[in-house]
């Protein structure tokens, strides 16, 4: 007999709902356990909640009914969490490193320059240090938005479609650096996608929701994820069969949804 419990979980929702008040809840009972260094991607269509959950689990918006928690507390805005948006959301009156030093209020100057120019590094933007934004191309911003969620060294990376904007080779090109990121300094990551591609790719568990009110209908762990990372998946013998049942989930929810809207809207 072993008188070792298992790990608690980092990230927990236990039947969380919430309703803006707006017709149908965003979300509806919701009830998920997620480990550390868990990489965990939410699949989609719009309007399913996906921000919703992430900014639940940011602490931004507190949930209806149901409690969220991130090591056994209610999760506080910008402790433990670092959030990566699609729209890039960068200054454009500070340069690249200041963009990245900006967000580390907490720490003494020299040491945020520091950390900075290793993010800045790591993605490649060593010589764009000194650029400001206009100056950078869509894949360089997106890196550079990557750089500045990564730099706070968060528990948790909370991700909301950030390559969405992306060309389909820049799009390929920073899902590897992620995994690679990832790899090299481990953290729990919330992935929104509405891309079934991205999931497989990324995900250690697949988490598919559908809207109106946003639910989890199906949980998969994917049979080539981590510590397969790495490897290319789409050579793996399950890839065609999962990618196939998940487009067709996907297509019976966005048929059978009115007011589905799969490709009409981007981040909200
Ligand atoms: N601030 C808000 N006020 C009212 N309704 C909202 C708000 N944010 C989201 N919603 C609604 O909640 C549902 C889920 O939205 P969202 O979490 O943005 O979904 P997703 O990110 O999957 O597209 C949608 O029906 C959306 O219109
Ligand atoms: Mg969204």
């Amino acid at each position: 007999m072993s008188l070792v419990s298992p790990p608690a979980p980092l990230l927990r929702f236990d039947r969380v709902s919430k309703d803006y008040g707006a017709g149908s809840p965003a979300l509806a009972e919701i009830s998920l356990e997620i480990a550390a260094e868990e990489f965990v991607v939410f699949l989609g269509p719009s309007g399913c909640g996906k921000t919703t959950l992430l900014s639940l689990a940011a602490g931004l918006i507190a949930p209806s009914s149901g409690r969220v928690e991130l090591g056994g507390a209610p999760p506080v805005p910008g402790r433990r969490t670092a959030m990566a948006f699609q729209s890039f959301r960068l200054l454009a009156w500070k340069t690249a490193r200041e963009n990245i030093a900006f967000a580390l209020p907490h720490l003494p100057s020299a040491e945020r320059r520091a950390r900075a120019d290793h993010y800045l590094e790591l993605v490649g933007l060593t010589r764009a240090a000194e650029s400001y934004p206009r100056a950078l191309s869509g894949g360089m911003k997106q890196r550079l938005a990557l750089a500045r969620a990564l730099a706070a060294e968060p528990e948790v990376l909370l991700m909301d479609e950030p390559f969405a904007s992306l060309d389909a080779q820049a799009r390929e090109l920073m899902q590897h650096e992620l995994l690679r990121l990832t790899g090299r300094r481990p953290a729990t990551v919330l992935f929104v996608t509405h891309s079934v591609d991205e999931a497989l790719l990324l995900a250690d568990r697949i988490v598919l929701l559908s809207p109106h009110p946003g639910r989890v209908v199906e949980e998969i762990r994917l049979p080539f994820a981590s510590p397969g990372r790495g490897r290319d998946p789409r050579a793996h013998p399950e890839y065609a069969a999962l990618r196939a049942h998940l487009w067709e989930r996907l297509r019976e929810m966005v048929l059978k949804d009115p007011q589905s809207d799969f490709y009409g809207r981007s981040e909200t």
